[in-house]
């Protein structure tokens, strides 16, 4: 199992949920973050604001998945995300150790 950490712009999100529910049902959780890539000293604009080195407002989607989904995942997000503009977004997958189910006390991949 892997966890999906997506770190997006907040106003691609409704197109990466979309695109994601296409794909089947998943759970997903979603945070306001903050952050900045490899621009540093360039500028940035979200939504008609500049933000210069320091940090734009994104939102960090996090998805926990069993390994054969991972990739159609991935290509989702990028779907619904992908910019031509520099601050379009970064994937992490990240090794998921073991899931419980609060509900059911199921572990592993069934409990996703
Ligand atoms: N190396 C990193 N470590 C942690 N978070 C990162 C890293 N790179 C990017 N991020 C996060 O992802 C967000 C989006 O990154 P961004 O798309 O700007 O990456 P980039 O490598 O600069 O690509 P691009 O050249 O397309 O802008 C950043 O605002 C930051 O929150
Ligand atoms: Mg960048």
């Amino acid at each position: 199992m892997k966890i999906i950490q997506a770190i997006i712009n907040p106003y691609a999100l409704d197109n990466v949920r979309e695109a994601l529910s296409e794909l089947g049902e998943f759970g997903m959780t979603a945070t306001e973050v903050k952050g900045y890539g490899r621009q540093k000293g360039h500028t940035e604009t979200y939504r008609g604001t500049e933000y210069e080195i320091s940090y734009v407002p994104k939102i960090m989607i996090e998805i926990a998945a069993s390994d054969d989904q991972v990739d159609d995942i991935v290509q989702c997000i990028i779907g619904g995300a992908k910019s031509e503009k520099i601050g379009a977004g970064k994937i992490f997958i990240l090794p998921l150790e073991e899931v419980v189910r609060v509900r059911t006390s199921e572990t592993g991949d069934s409990a996703i």
